[in-house]
């Protein structure tokens, strides 16, 4: 190679060299000035769609109402330890619990049946003047939720280690930043507290029958609800939240059956899956 082809080699390779520099620098300051956050605008804004239909308990969430008859045991059941027998109508008396991404309050004003003071919080506004709405007008509920406009990461710095119960049904697959969404939820709960939730598996059969055939074929859920690459395995949620001092006490796998609307625990965890975790002093 003669020496004026070197010389330019040279130069287009430092010109190249410091081009990248300058990039991975911006990269790293506006990361380090973007307050994280959990909240994903598309994944809070596509549930506005659906808000007039959000308390049809045969409308196009029919699957999160009929959800409750397992996920509010499953709930129940990990909060209190007592015989059966000795329970009474209102077993989560006492209990504040914090339904995160709380929704139009399907789950929020199930638990409150059950005696507990529960918190429902959510990113969508319209969702939570909803759920306002329909606890004010259900004269069933002797305990109401109260609800809230805002983040877990908001949410639990004025809450910190106050919650029995933290609840996060059909959330987390909705959130980018799970980390520090795990991290707030386990911030408001106190030591010894338990921790839930629901949510699909990232796996080729649900991507099969959860997402192409339940959203696309069936229309059992809305269209666009789930994007694969968002939703988790078992193990990493699992990881997740013992990295972060809990530990996890069941899994139970969970399937949907969009032609009898009912909802089975089963063994496999391939579909979606429920997990209680405790969080150690
Ligand atoms: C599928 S809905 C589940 C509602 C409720 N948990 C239920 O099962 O009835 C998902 C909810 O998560 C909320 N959400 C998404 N991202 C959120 C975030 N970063 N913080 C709080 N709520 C969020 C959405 O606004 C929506 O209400």
């Amino acid at each position: 190679m003669n020496t004026t082809l070197l010389n330019k080699t040279r130069t287009i390779n430092t010109f190249l060299y410091k081009k990248v520099n300058m990039l991975v620098n911006l990269r790293n300051e506006s990361s380090s000035n973007t307050k994280r956050t959990t909240i994903d605008k598309p994944n809070v804004e596509k549930f506005t769609k659906i808000l007039q239909e959000w308390w049809d308990p045969n409308g196009p969430i029919k699957a999160l109402h009929a959800m409750n008859l397992v996920r509010v045991p499953f709930v129940r059941d990990g909060l209190i330890q007592c015989a059966q027998n000795e329970r009474n109508i209102k077993p989560l008396k006492d209990k504040k619990l914090l339904d995160v991404g709380c929704g139009g309050g399907i789950l929020s004003e199930a638990l409150s049946k059950l005696g507990a003071e529960v918190t429902g919080i959510d990113a969508n506004k319209e969702l939570v003047q909803l759920a306002q709405y329909h606890s004010n007008m259900n004269d069933e509920l002797n305990l109401k939720p109260k609800y809230q406009y805002t983040t877990i990461e908001d949410h639990s710095k004025d809450f910190s280690n106050y919650y029995d119960g933290v609840v996060a049904s059909e959330v987390i697959e909705h959130i980018k930043d799970k980390e520090l969404f795990v991290k707030s939820c386990l911030q408001a709960l106190k030591p010894e507290g338990r921790i839930f939730f629901t949510t699909p598996t990232r796996s080729r059969l649900c991507k099969i029958f959860g997402i192409w055939i339940a959203e696309y074929v069936m229309n059992a859920i809305p269209k666009g609800t789930h994007q694969y690459d968002m939703l988790m395995t078992p193990i990493e949620l699992t990881f997740l939240l013992e990295r972060n001092n809990c530990h996890v006490e069941i899994i139970n796998g969970l399937v949907y059956n969009p032609c009898t609307n009912k909802w089975d625990l089963i063994r496999s965890q391939q579909l979606l899956f429920a997990l209680q975790a405790v969080k150690l002093e």
